[in-house]
């Protein structure tokens, strides 16, 4: 299969869809690779190492668009790239389609196959292509506290593992999902007195097996939580309810509970945010002070860390992007349930339900196309 990978020309987004060593990967099997000039620079990957590997080097984007079977990328395209998109080309990427309607009606008209990394659901409901960002995220999530509590950012003054003689910050994360466990995890290795709260008991008692001696489990509700915050130095909000806005467990008159220069870092930003006060921000100006509160709500979190990024998404999208390069999209959706549940778009048709569903637009089922 023709293999294109355009550079991310989203504002910002210094990820790229495919390594070298992926681009290797795909060359041994056969495929032909096409590198946009550059694309790979942002992640700290140059030319040379893709050429080395085996890739041919584009040096313009409609080049890329127009010779590729198959495009890789990163970010949905963006308005400048819908006219490039042929038809039955297949294009493998982040969409979240149902949050942008001229995005759906411009892939529905380019009779393309958009198969969608965020929908990609293995049986036991977990998303593969979501998780590295969450985990980069959490991850993320406490580095950035530990930076924002430095009193010349406005923040307490504290130091997350303290130091001898002295109690280390109190870090309370809300919600003790993939977020939540890899900012556990990070806020315990610098010392800090953890607590995760969560709804699901079952999660508690596997976090309470996994984690180390100061990382404690308490239930989420309005009584616990108020009763947490007044103590609490960082608060991590990683709270998800799948398919809806998060649920505001920190409401802005709590705000005045919290001690001066408490950092709040709304990893959740980009489902509405799971604390009141908190509105997306970017890299560029990533914080605000409400009641000597100090918000920190960038909604692209990963984008700051795009060499770690970039290999995270990609040790995940590659052996599915093998599938595709090998057997073409059909057959792979075919032995795939995986995959399948990645189809949104098929050559101007939405056939996943959600999305058809977000805009009133008509949908067909996926099987009318997987079975001819
Ligand atoms: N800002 C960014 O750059 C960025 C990057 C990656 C992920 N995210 C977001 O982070 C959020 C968390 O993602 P995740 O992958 O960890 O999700 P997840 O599904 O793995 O975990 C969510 C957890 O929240 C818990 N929960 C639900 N209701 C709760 C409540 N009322 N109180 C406490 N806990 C509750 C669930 O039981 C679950 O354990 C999502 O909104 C995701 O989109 C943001």
């Amino acid at each position: 299969m023709i293999i294109g990978v355009p550079k991310e020309i989203k504002n910002n987004e210094n990820r790229v869809a495919l390594t070298p060593a992926g681009a290797k990967e795909l060359v041994k099997r056969g495929h032909e690779v096409y590198v946009q000039h550059t694309a790979g620079e942002g992640s700290g990957f140059s030319d040379e190492e893709y050429v080395a590997a085996g890739a041919q080097i584009l040096p313009t984007i409609e080049e890329t668009y127009a010779i590729a079977e198959m495009i890789m990328k990163v970010k949905e395209p963006i308005e400048p790239e819908y006219s490039l998109i042929k038809e039955d080309q297949l294009l493998f990427t982040y969409f979240h389609f149902a949050s942008y309607e001229p995005l759906t009606k411009a892939m529905v008209e380019s009779k393309s196959v958009c198969l969608a990394y965020e929908t990609v659901e293995k049986s036991d409901r977990s998303l593969p292509l979501l998780i590295p960002m969450s985990e980069v995220a959490g991850r993320m999530a406490v580095q950035k506290g530990a930076n924002y509590l430095e009193k010349p950012l406005k923040g307490r003054g504290i130091l997350l593992g303290g130091v001898p003689g002295v109690l280390p910050a109190k870090v309370l994360i809300l919600g003790g999902g993939i977020v939540g466990t890899q900012a556990a995890w990070m806020a315990a290795g610098l010392g800090a007195d953890v607590t995760i709260m969560d709804v699901s008991l079952q999660r508690m008692r596997y976090l309470e097996d996994v984690m180390p001696a100061n990382v404690n489990t308490m239930m989420s509700n309005e009584y616990n939580i108020r009763h947490m915050i007044k103590d609490a130095d960082l608060i991590v909000g990683a709270v998800l309810i799948p398919g809806a806005k998060a649920p505001h467990l920190i409401t802005r008159d709590m705000l005045k509970e919290m001690k001066p220069g408490t950092v709040l870092v709304d990893v959740a930003v980009d489902q509405g945010g799971c604390i009141e006060t908190c509105k997306p921000t970017t890299h560029e100006n990533p914080t605000f002070i409400i009641d000597d509160v100090v918000h920190y709500c960038v909604a692209n979190m990963p984008g700051a860390v795009p060499y770690t990024s970039t290999l995270a998404l990609t040790n995940a999208t590659l052996p599915y992007a093998i599938q595709l390069a090998d057997k073409g999209w059909k057959q792979a959706c075919i032995d795939s349930d995986e995959l399948k549940l990645g189809l949104n778009v098929i050559q101007g048709e939405i056939v996943y339900k959600a999305v058809a569903d977000a805009f009133d637009m008509p949908y067909a089922l996926v099987d009318k196309y997987l079975m001819d």
